[in-house]
């Protein structure tokens, strides 16, 4: 099949690339013109484990084309992805301005059937905002081209966005039509092969199903960081209580990880966003505003720990921070928690040397070279001279720590650990201070 993808970013590039792997011929389409140059020349804007083997080889083998030219992108596919961004506007609602732009790229240019293909996550309605503007464009045009328009929300964690593109639970389609049933079938039945993973259902169902998957995820996880935040205050290891809940396969053991908030590009804004078009519905949602609300204050926590660490006083310390990104494997730093953590600490008027394996660029993207802030080729180094150290990001190499070492270096014998990643009997053992989450006895002596 012929596919056009509007929109290179994670999403987009990751859609086309899945795509054209199992076969598909795909044309990527966006208006940045250096980053359209750069993927020519096999240069991939983002950091996403697989995808950049999988764009080159499609690329070689001539199944992935890139462009920058609207016309040429509408002409090249029958379906029509739609993935550019929904960044949130002031209020916190989705901004469709892209979206609605490409729509009318395609009304513009379309000079057969198309069907249009809400890839982007979008507020419930968008998909017949989308079908007015086309419809609107050949109007114009004085034309009645036939199209459809239809909702297919991805799902993928950053990551792993391969994994969840190829081995997806679920393949959601929102449509009334059978026609785009059939050609959705077709382009996914590479990765529908085994059972069917197809689920198709009304279009307001399907745009309504990605916020739900999201808040609910954001739910669970504002929910244990509450949990957390009760054990510490009651005497209790919410690592034990985790593991008490989660054993019961009505809970589960996915998403119930305290830590020091939820950040990313999904959660954040889709949380924001629902709770936007509920109060544009006439509906309190009093639910997901708590769900935010939490993982504002959890994204607190770090610096109020560090904070009671030092009896209130930062100023002139210097703090290591291992891990920048909001979650391992990626170099996002969108509503990533150690963003919270370092302008807490410039704030208090301490000083940061930190350590990412992947987002240290990123952090010099949003924050400059500044006061305040050394960044560090090794985890060890960050260490080197500094008051106290904080975790932020669960990355792997960070999981096995010579604790001896660690308090040897440090200035003062402080662990601020934003996700549980230690045995609070071996730090402790090796004298250190540990500040988890959730985890009363963490500063008690070893017994
Ligand atoms: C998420 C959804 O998982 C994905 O389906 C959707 O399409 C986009 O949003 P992503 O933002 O890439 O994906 O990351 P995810 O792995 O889900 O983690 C989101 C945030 O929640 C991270 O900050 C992570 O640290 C945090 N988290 C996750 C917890 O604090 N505890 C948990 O138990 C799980």
């Amino acid at each position: 099949m012929n596919v056009t993808v509007f929109g290179t970013g994670y999403v987009g590039l990751v859609t086309g690339a899945c795509l054209a792997d199992v076969g598909h011929n795909v044309m990527c389409i966006d208006i940045d013109e250096a980053k359209i140059e750069g993927l020519k020349q096999g240069r991939i804007p983002i950091y996403e484990p697989g995808l950049e083997p999988m764009v080159l080889r499609n690329h070689e083998e001539g199944r992935l084309h890139f462009t920058t030219d609207a016309a040429e992108g509408v002409k090249f596919g029958a379906l029509q992805f739609i993935a550019v961004g929904t960044p949130p506007d002031e209020d916190g609602s989705a901004d469709l301005q892209y979206v609605l732009a490409v729509a009318r790229t395609i009304g513009e240019h379309m000079d057969d059937y198309k069907v249009i293909i809400d890839k982007s996550t979008v507020p419930v309605g968008t998909a017949d905002k989308v079908r007015t503007v086309v419809a609107g464009v050949l109007a114009e045009r004085g034309t009645d081209l036939p199209f459809d328009v239809c909702s297919n929300p991805e799902f993928l964690k950053e990551g792993a966005a391969i994994e969840d593109f190829t081995k997806s639970a679920r393949i959601v389609v929102g449509t009334d039509s059978e026609r785009v049933r059939e050609l959705m079938r077709e382009c996914y039945a590479p990765y529908s092969r085994n059972h069917d993973k197809l689920m198709f259902m009304d279009v307001r169902a399907a745009e309504l199903t990605k916020y739900a998957a999201n808040a609910m995820l954001a739910t669970k996880i504002s929910f244990m960081n509450e949990i957390a935040n009760l054990a510490e205050r009651l005497g209790a290891d919410v690592e034990q209580v985790r593991l008490g809940i989660g054993s019961d396969p009505r809970i589960g053991y996915h998403f119930i990880y305290p830590g020091c908030g939820y950040g990313g590009s999904c959660f954040p804004k889709d949380v924001q966003a629902l709770a936007r078009t509920a109060v544009q519905v006439g509906y309190e949602p009093e639910l997901l505003n708590a769900v935010e609300a939490v993982n504002n204050r959890q994204k607190q926590v770090l610096f109020d720990k560090l904070s009671q660490a030092f009896d209130g006083d930062l100023t002139g310390r210097t703090i290591a921070v291992w891990g920048l990104s909001f979650k391992p494997n990626t170099d996002d730093m969108r509503a990533a928690p150690s963003r919270v953590l370092m302008e807490s600490l410039w704030d208090a008027g301490a000083r940061v040397r930190a350590f990412d394996p992947e987002a240290m660029h990123e952090t010099i993207r949003i924050y400059g070279e500044r006061d305040g802030l050394t960044l560090v080729e090794h985890p060890n180094e960050a260490v080197e001279g500094a008051d106290a150290l904080v975790v932020c990001t669960e990355w792997k190499q960070f999981r096995t720590v010579d604790f001896t070492w660690l308090k040897s270096k440090l200035k003062h014998p402080v662990l601020v650990d934003g996700r549980n990643m230690y045995d609070p009997r071996q730090v402790k053992a090796a004298g250190l201070m540990y500040y988890a989450i959730g985890r009363a006895d963490s500063l008690k002596p070893v017994m």
